[in-house]
């Protein structure tokens, strides 16, 4: 089975998903989403990815009009409907459809869509390890914030996909906030290193699991503390971190090898870690 989605309590081809043309994510990107990724037909991290698109909706004073469980039922019901085992569930809440004005509407009720569609993931990335470039971080001041208003990724990741690299490391103030569509780890002298949370940084599900779940295991614990591009340069691993992305060591930057230009020791515990972490919680992957 394809592509399946979601709209107005029922599901549908998502070539068929009719969206008002003034809703206010196709005018103004005013709305949130969320990516969860489907594994052996169940839903990895869904409570934090759920948690999440409520801070987000909160943040950005739109209602939540699905409760929690309505939430994980309808992803339950994509997985079943669509007969996809493996692949992501995309999500995404508008405030809703009203004549264009900046200000909130007075009555306005918010449009969730969804969509499920099977994994397209190239499995030789993850051993071999890829390169990032480095990139201007044009975001704006929210980013912790899961908003549908994402050029300044799509510029990033487009450059990045140009350069024949993965993914775009973003630089603010002479620092590396995350990629594009992942959060950014450094492994130096066996001690791991995060842009720290705050509002110049997506709080990743994946991030935080890899911190509270996995680093532990291991002895190892992460410092939440900015760095530049050429102290990561400097450092012996890197990977990224994100739901599509799992853990993605980086070799190279702008070009150059970062350590020995080989997937490190530590980033590959925390890559099996993890694939373990996916298999307890959703059977075999
Ligand atoms: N992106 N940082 C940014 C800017 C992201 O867009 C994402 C996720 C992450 C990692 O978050 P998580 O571990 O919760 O997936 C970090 C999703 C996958 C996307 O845009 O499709």
């Amino acid at each position: 089975m394809g592509a399946l989605g979601y709209i107005d309590g029922r599901t549908v081809d998502p070539k068929e998903l009719v969206i008002a043309m003034e809703d206010r994510g196709y005018q103004f990107g005013d709305g949130v989403y969320e990516y969860t990724k489907v594994y052996n037909g169940k839903c990895f991290s869904l409570n934090a990815h759920i948690d999440r698109l409520f801070r987000s909706l909160r943040e950005l004073r739109i209602p939540a009009v699905f409760t929690y469980d309505e939430m994980a039922g309808i992803h339950e019901r994509l997985i079943s409907e669509s007969g996809i085992d493996n692949g992501g569930i995309y999500l995404q809440i508008t405030r809703g459809w009203a004549p264009r004005a900046h200000n909130f509407p007075e009555s306005v009720v918010p449009c969730l869509t969804m969509t499920i569609r099977s994994g397209n993931f190239n499995a030789a990335q993850w051993e071999t390890g890829v390169g990032a470039l480095s990139v201007p971080d044009e975001r704006w001041l929210r980013c912790d914030i899961k908003s549908l208003n994402l050029l300044g990724n799509v510029l990033g990741k487009q450059r990045a996909k140009e350069a024949g690299c993965f993914e775009a490391l973003q630089i603010r103030d002479n620092k590396v906030t995350e990629g594009t569509s992942s959060n950014f780890f450094i492994v130096k002298d066996e001690v791991l290193w995060t842009y720290p949370t705050g509002n110049l940084i997506l709080k990743g599900v994946t991030r935080t699991r890899v911190m509270e779940e996995i680093l532990p295991v291991h002895g190892l614990s992460a410092l939440e503390k900015a760095f530049t591009l050429d102290f990561a340069l400097s450092a012996d691993e890197a990977f990224l971190s994100g739901t599509t992305t799992e853990i993605m060591p980086v070799v190279t930057i702008d070009g150059k090898p970062v350590g020995d230009g080989k997937v490190g020791a530590i980033t590959r515990k925390i890559q099996q870690s993890y694939k373990s972490l996916i298999v307890k919680e959703c059977g075999l992957a």
